[in-house]
């Protein structure tokens, strides 16, 4: 099994990221819509500059495959993650998000996934998630309108 470690997101890591985020099947489950080049630098430069969110790339082989975070969320500390399509189905983004847990002791946590979206709802509940509502969620220019689980790790 490759070992899947994780580093702080950098500058340089933008374009990949950027890359990985248009791809329409991963923008499928997520219910997202993808940022164009310049809006997407945009936020992450924020993101960095402001260094309020933990933002990590996912390695594997050596290879940046992905990125997780944990940001706040209108008031609610919440997860996410994002792994290049080529590298979906070999226990990436369960690993990845074991060592983020390891390093961010805050609880509770929160994520919210569409519910078309099993798989990130296998990654989250097999590290102690669970789901404690469904909503639906309308749609904004961000995000596409889903039936979404609301999900807890306490
Ligand atoms: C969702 C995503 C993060 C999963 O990444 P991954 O590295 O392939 O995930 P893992 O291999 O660690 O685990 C996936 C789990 O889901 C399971 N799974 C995959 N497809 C499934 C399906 N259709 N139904 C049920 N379970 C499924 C796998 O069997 C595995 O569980 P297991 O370890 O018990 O066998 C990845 O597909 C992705 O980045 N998608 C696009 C972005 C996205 O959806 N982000 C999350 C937004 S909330």
């Amino acid at each position: 099994m490759t070992a899947v470690t994780l580093r702080d997101v950098t500058l340089d890591d933008l374009p990949t990221l950027y890359e990985y985020q248009l791809d329409p099947e991963a923008n499928r489950m997520a219910a997202v819509i993808p940022r164009g080049r310049e809006a997407f630098m945009k936020v992450w430069e924020g993101i960095l500059a402001e260094r309020k969110a933990v933002a990590k790339v996912i390695l594997s082989g050596g290879r940046v495959v992905g990125s997780i975070s944990c940001f706040d969320a209108g008031g609610w500390t919440s997860v996410g993650y994002w792994i290049a399509r080529e590298h979906w189905g070999r226990g990436v983004a369960s690993r990845a998000l074991g060592l983020l847990l390891d390093e961010v002791v805050q609880r509770p946590l929160h994520a919210r996934v569409a519910r078309h979206n099993p798989a990130s709802l296998r990654v989250l509940q097999k590290h102690g998630f669970r789901i404690i509502r469904y909503e639906d969620s309308p749609g904004t220019e961000r995000y596409l309108p889903c039936e979404e689980a609301i999900l807890i790790l306490e």
